[in-house]
């Protein structure tokens, strides 16, 4: 029993990057959600996206969730899955129903979710299973836009939804794997968007906000205005495409490349361009000038750049940002990123901190939030699903419009 209970109230996230499994461990202390720790590990078995080494990704799994349990002494069964980069694809649906044939009645609940489900049905293919559905404006009638239509009057309903969705096969494999290491999946979130949750206040959110999350292959930019997700964009380019055009133009592994685009790479040309740093290759130490590293990635992080600025006006709610921009993800760490990204947006910039959880043993919130998000938003799906005091209160109302419902749709 005492087991049940400590159970509950770990929550594990699991971040699956292009590169790097990373989980991250939520502890509920005294009804509290506070970080245990958050650790990564190299990936194997996987490239591409997919699965390919069932035993190999299984076994990775299996020693990063040792590591968590043997740096916190606590061992956990339940995975929140985290996906990102190419595992998603965000698409953007609509549906409507006639709600009567003559006269009008007033919308129901039961109305809202046949509706939603339409766009869903409407909105995703065969292959594809889906992880968020985020309706975002209602239209009756085809003019009155309402954010929840329930209770108004209408003869038409309408809505249009962004939709995260992932690949079937891709998702069963990952949880195959998982199962293979000892673990059952609970739930499976768009990491990007998880992270939403702890590294935006509400405030944020309503005033108009961006999230951008650079990881390895991918930048995500998430649009939140009105308290709502209201655009996602991907581009293909993250921080692995830098260490490669280091490798290629330095000509290094990929290995050292890495290690020196994050000990001495910058987003700014420095004064110290002509300063050497000494590097081995080949047995031997060469010299490396910091114009040179800069030189090497400087293409790629104008594309970025540039191609942050667009996305963010191609969203049509550039200015409904409010509160400036928030970036996160292993890319977000490069020095001079920020200043970059504030000079081409000429928006407020700024390193996205976890909000709310007392963050123990989280050294960087850049790499592991995502996993951190996922764990706790597993913690927020399992507090909807017991009901609390007020839930039984709203559910007694629920009860009584449900019957005022009824009343108007039959009399
Ligand atoms: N200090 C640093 N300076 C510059 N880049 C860094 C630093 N630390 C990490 N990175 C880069 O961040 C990237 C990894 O970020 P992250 O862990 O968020 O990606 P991921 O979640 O594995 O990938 P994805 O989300 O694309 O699947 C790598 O390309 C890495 O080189
Ligand atoms: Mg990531």
């Amino acid at each position: 029993m005492l087991n049940r209970v400590l159970k509950d109230k770990l929550y594990c996230g699991l971040d699956i990057g292009a590169n790097k499994l990373k989980v991250g461990l939520v502890q509920l202390k005294d009804g509290e959600p506070e970080i245990l720790g958050a650790y990564e590990h190299p990936v194997h078995g996987f490239k591409d996206s997919c699965v390919h080494d069932l035993n190999e990704f299984s076994e990775c799994i299996h020693q990063v969730m040792t590591e968590l349990a043997a740096k916190t002494g606590v061992h956990v069964k339940d995975i929140e899955v985290g996906l990102d980069g190419n595992l998603v694809k965000i698409r953007k649906t609509s549906a409507a129903i006639p709600l009567v044939d003559r006269g009008n009645k007033v919308i129901a609940a039961g109305d809202v979710r046949k509706l939603n489900k339409q766009a869903r049905l409407l909105g995703v293919k065969m292959e594809e299973e889906v992880l968020h559905e985020m309706p975002q404006t209602y239209l009756i009638d085809d003019i009155n836009a309402a954010a929840n239509p329930v209770g108004l009057y209408g003869r038409k309903l309408a809505v249009q939804s962004l939709m995260v969705v992932s690949d079937v096969d891709k998702a069963k494999n990952i949880i195959k794997s998982i199962n293979h290491a000892g673990y059952e999946v609970r739930h499976i979130f768009f990491g990007s968007y998880a992270c939403s949750h702890l590294l935006l206040t509400p405030d944020q959110r309503r005033n108009g906000c961006v999230l951008i999350d650079i990881g390895a292959t991918v930048t995500s930019i998430l649009v939140f205005h009105e308290g709502i997700i209201k655009y996602v964009h991907a581009i293909p380019i993250g921080g692995q495409q830098l260490t490669k055009d280091i490798a290629l133009r330095l000509k290094l592994n990929f290995e050292l490349a890495e290690e020196i685009k994050r000990s001495y790479a910058t987003a700014v040309s420095s004064q110290i361009q002509e300063e050497e740093v000494l590097v081995k290759r080949d047995n031997a130490y060469i010299p490396i000038k910091h114009g040179e590293i800069y030189q090497a990635i400087s293409d790629r992080l104008d594309s970025l750049i540039g191609q942050i600025d667009d996305s963010i006006r191609a969203s049509n709610l550039y200015e409904y940002v409010g509160s400036g921009i928030r970036i996160t993800g292993g890319g977000a760490l490069l020095p001079g990123l920020i200043e970059r990204i504030e000079e081409k947006t000429r928006l407020e910039v700024s390193l996205a901190q976890i909000q709310q959880l007392t963050p123990r043993n989280v050294s960087n919130a850049a790499v592991f939030a995502t996993a951190v998000s996922c764990a706790h938003r597993g913690w927020q799906f399992q507090d909807q699903g017991q009901m609390t005091a007020q839930q039984h209160v709203d559910w007694g109302r629920r009860l009584i419009n449900k019957v005022k419902e009824l009343y108007f749709e039959y009399f």
